[in-house]
């Protein structure tokens, strides 16, 4: 029997390996939930035969004392930042002459944004875990840290007697989604982050509240060996603990020099948001065991390792002020005017706050100090306030009751979290922002009707929808500031072109609710002009296939609204095309798979993806060897490097243009 139960433990534990570790899993969840029944079974029937280091042992029961202070064997040290090449270049300077040459080699690792950790493990078995603390004495988080399963409670292999292993505890951002959508139905307070989250479920005193929270790890770092293989070179020990079962990451790299380094360095940066757990850096150093000894270390870090820290995407500054912005259909948006700050790689002085429920659901307020986040190409947002800085001097926001566009009422629908501005179009703010839209590159595309001239053209009274644009006279603008004859020209020739533009995009600048650019096509496809999509019933639109019955009843109300049908005329009397133009521009990339990176002039990432499926194109997130083209902008990064090594050809952004003008065959030749 004892050896049944040992055999299955056996079995978990490489199932374990090959899931957390490899993430090349073997078998089914099923078949893993069978062993893990089984075993059950037995050690239940069997009492005396459990051991702590059975999978079935990780959450135990709530303990009192789980912080007792835990002395690490050797201290845990800190790390330098560095945010640029040049600072970079300093520390190889300051490495190559303290060892007289170059280092033969470097390891390139992701900074991961979570806590450190320690783990102790006696004869293979998971004793102590510990926090960092000081760096001196940390606590002990043993009974939390054997609730996160791809922490091994048992190595693999030849065990050491003593082994002493430093990493990451971090929250994979599926988690943290998933605990703040629980946190959020229970009425709890939000986590600001994952790493705060991760921190906050190491501190349990329940194991199984830990367990729960779907924790995850990465270890980077050796301390104390008594009786392992004889290694020398950082990378060694990386693979050793790899093969104890220990979840190394793979995205971790040897390299030979500086510009190695720096090449790595662009990846990770690039690949930041497409991990799916926050790093916050790269973490460089020198390889051999050696040259880390000759190294040393300050009172704080080691000479041997230095963080380059990506550019911040949260920092802390004050709400000044909340404002609602209220926008082309209506809808009322508050947002935070700030403190200006640097984050995400950009001043920002405004930040989102979704709608009024998130700003009491966050207790912002105004005077509040508060952290704003910024990443990626997502608009800036206030994740919260830090209660804690609080005076006593902070207002509590409340949404006004009318518009302070045009004095119209605000009305949030009972059960909605949407307010909106009851002033339609006689809210300067809704027609400021449906003329936007209408002329954008999405829609009818007019270039040079930005929001300066649209101001500009509503505080003149010359545009009150969006047909007045087609009935524009050259003499309206002429003499107006900052107008000239060729501007003027450039600017009646732009929208004299949008006259005949294909049905879709008028239907997306049209602004129907819950139509947008995909819907927009299949209406345009399936009714080819204006007036059949007007007549049709709310049956024949849902028969689309695509479209679901909110989508079907929003259209038809929309096209039986007075307003619609005279909105319409007035288009058609400036001459706008109402039918869909088979022009084959629909189909000119069918077929073709494209991949998007860095940043394109002139286009926004989601402007890219419309110009390529509404021509029947799809946009596909990776290179692989069936991608048909990568159009690379500014710091393409890593994609590029692959589509070369793969032989697949990459065009810029003028070569994008191209693509969407005349097609494929572009890329010939
Ligand atoms: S090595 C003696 N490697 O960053 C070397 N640290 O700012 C000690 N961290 O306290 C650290 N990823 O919590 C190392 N791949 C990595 C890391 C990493 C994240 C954290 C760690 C450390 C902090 C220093």
């Amino acid at each position: 029997m004892g050896s049944e139960i040992e055999d299955l433990r056996e079995q978990i534990r490489y199932h374990d390996y090959r899931y957390y570790v490899l993430d090349e899993p073997e078998i089914s969840d099923f078949e893993y939930d069978e062993l893990m029944r089984r075993l059950r079974k037995l050690e239940a029937e069997h009492p005396e035969l459990v051991t702590p280091d059975s999978p079935t042992q990780r959450v135990g029961p709530p303990i009192s004392d789980q912080f007792a202070p835990v002395r690490h064997r050797e201290p845990m040290f800190s790390l330098d930042n560095i945010e640029s090449f040049e600072e970079l270049d300093a520390w190889e300077a300051r490495v190559v002459r303290t060892l007289e040459a170059p280092p033969d080699s470097y390891v390139c690792e992701l900074k991961i944004d979570g806590l450190a950790v320690s783990l102790v493990y006696e004869q293979g078995s998971l004793a102590v875990a510990a926090t960092r603390g000081d760096g001196t004495v940390g606590e002990d988080i043993t009974a939390n840290v054997r609730a996160i399963n791809p922490i091994p409670l048992r190595l693999l292999g030849d065990a050491p007697a003593v082994l002493e292993v430093r990493g990451e505890v971090y929250m994979p951002d599926a988690a943290f989604e998933e605990l703040n959508r629980r946190q959020s139905e229970a009425g709890d307070q939000l986590f600001v982050n994952p790493r705060n989250a991760a921190a906050g479920s190491l501190r349990q005193k329940d194991p199984a509240v830990t367990a729960s929270r779907k924790l995850s790890a990465w270890m980077y770092q050796l301390g104390t060996v008594q009786g392992g293989p004889v290694l020398e070179t950082h990378w060694e020990a990386l693979e050793w603990l790899r093969s104890l079962g220990f979840p190394v990451n793979p995205a971790s790299e040897r390299v030979q020099d500086l510009g190695e380094v720096k090449a790595y360095l662009q990846t990770a940066e690039d690949a930041r948001h497409a991990k799916g757990y926050a790093t916050d850096g790269v973490v460089i150093k020198v390889n051999r065991f050696e040259q880390q000894q000759a190294l040393g270390f300050t009172a704080r870090a080691p000479r041997w390792a230095i963080a380059y820290k990506f550019p911040p995407e949260e920092q802390v500054t004050r709400l000044l002020d909340i404002r609602i912005g209220v926008g082309r259909t209506g809808r009322v948006t508050p947002y935070a005017m700030l403190e200006p700050v640097f984050v995400g790689g950009a001043m920002v002085s405004r930040a989102t706050l979704h709608n009024e429920d998130e700003v009491h659901r966050k207790d912002v307020r105004i005077g509040d100090e508060v952290i704003v986040r910024r990443a990626g190409e997502v608009i800036p947002e206030v994740i919260g306030p830090i209660v804690s800085r609080r005076d006593g001097s902070e207002r509590v926001w409340t949404m006004p009751a009318t518009c302070p566009f045009c004095g119209s009422r605000i009305v949030k629908p009972e059960g909605e979290k949407v307010a909106r501005c009851t002033g339609g179009l006689t809210c300067p703010s809704r027609l400021r922002e449906w003329l936007f839209h209408f002329a954008s590159r999405s829609a009818l595309d007019i270039e040079g009707l930005g929001y300066k001239t649209i101001d500009l053209l509503i505080e003149k009274g010359l545009i009150r929808d969006p047909a007045d644009i087609f009935f524009l006279e050259p003499g309206d603008l002429e003499g107006l500031e900052g107008w000239g004859e060729v501007s003027v020209a450039n600017l009646m020739t732009a929208i004299a072109e949008a006259k005949h533009r294909p049905l879709s995009k008028l239907l997306i600048g049209l602004g129907i609710r819950h139509v947008g650019g995909t819907v927009a096509r299949m209406l345009a496809r399936r009714f080819c002009s204006i007036d059949a999509l007007l007549a049709a019933s709310e049956e024949e639109i849902a028969a689309i296939e695509g479209v679901g019955p909110i989508i079907a009843q929003s259209v038809h109300a929309w096209a039986q609204s007075p307003e619609t049908v005279a909105l319409i005329e007035k288009l058609r009397a400036a001459g706008l095309q109402l039918t869909e133009d088979a022009s084959g521009e629909e189909d000119l990339l069918a077929g073709l798979r494209v991949v998007l990176t860095g940043r394109l002039e002139g286009w926004s990432r989601e402007e890219a993806k419309e110009a390529i499926e509404a021509r029947g194109g799809t946009v596909v997130g990776s290179v692989s060897k069936s991608t048909s083209v990568v159009v690379a902008g500014d710091s393409p990064g890593s994609k590029l490097a692959r589509a070369q090594s793969l032989g697949i050809p990459v065009i810029d952004a003028e070569g994008f243009e191209r693509l969407l003008a005349r097609g494929p065959a572009v890329l010939e030749g």
